[in-house]
């Protein structure tokens, strides 16, 4: 289990998307989280598999796809296809998550299912043997830019006394100082959106957070 950086790329303009993929790569990103948002899970479109597809030319770089939309059953199979290697889906979203994790594995990808921040732990207990890695949504989907909730953390504390090697994953309002909160309470995955793209110097900015989750 180590500690990563996940940066977000919904921060970004669509025009200038490629370009800063490019450098995030370039300057040791090791994994991209992209945020498929589809108007009904959460009420914004975002962007779907072909975007992630056009830029899959840039690196080997971990491609993750957080897909906050209903029926993820219905779709996974696009991400993949556009060269995915993790596919994240809401708990919320599907009644045959434990199926879900199969199909995704029998593709090879590593399967991560994600809470909101009103649903119990509960929900993923019972795929939390099979699973890869947990997301617990630090703000409620659908923006970036949102501040942090607190409450949160005891539901990462939790995940992880249930499962010491599992990865843990924390989505939204993560900066320096909420990235070393939730790193206490048992986080491992830190995904960061406008903190990170808001920032003159994206290199230094991923340098800052890489080093506090080191
Ligand atoms: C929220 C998304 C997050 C978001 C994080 O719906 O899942 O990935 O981009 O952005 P920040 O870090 O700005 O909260
Ligand atoms: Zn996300």
């Amino acid at each position: 289990m180590n500690n990563r950086v996940a940066p977000s790329v919904l921060g970004l303009r669509h025009a200038d998307m490629r370009g800063k993929v490019a450098e995030l790569i370039e300057c040791g990103a090791e994994l991209i989280h992209f945020d498929v948002m589809d108007g009904q899970f959460v009420p914004p479109i975002t962007f779907g598999s072909q975007l992630i597809e056009g830029l899959r030319d840039l690196g080997r770089t971990f491609f993750e796809a957080h897909l906050m939309t209903l029926t993820p059953d219905r779709h996974f199979q696009a991400f993949a296809d556009a060269g995915c290697q993790r596919v994240t889906f809401h708990a919320e979203a599907t009644p045959h998550a434990h199926r879900l994790v199969q199909a995704l594995h029998d593709l090879g990808l590593q399967a991560w299912v994600a809470i909101n921040p009103g649903t119990p732990v509960e929900a993923v207990r019972g795929v939390i043997d099979i699973v890869d890695l947990v997301l617990v949504m630090t703000v409620n989907p659908g923006w970036g830019g949102q501040e942090f909730i607190h409450s949160a953390l005891e539901k990462v504390r939790q995940i992880r006394s249930w499962a010491p090697e599992i990865d843990i994953e924390v989505d939204g309002g993560i900066d320096a100082d909420t990235l070393s909160l939730c790193k206490r309470v048992g986080a491992n995955v830190f995904v960061v959106g406008h903190y990170l793209t808001k920032q003159a110097d994206l290199a230094a900015g991923l340098r800052e957070l890489v080093g506090l989750c080191a």
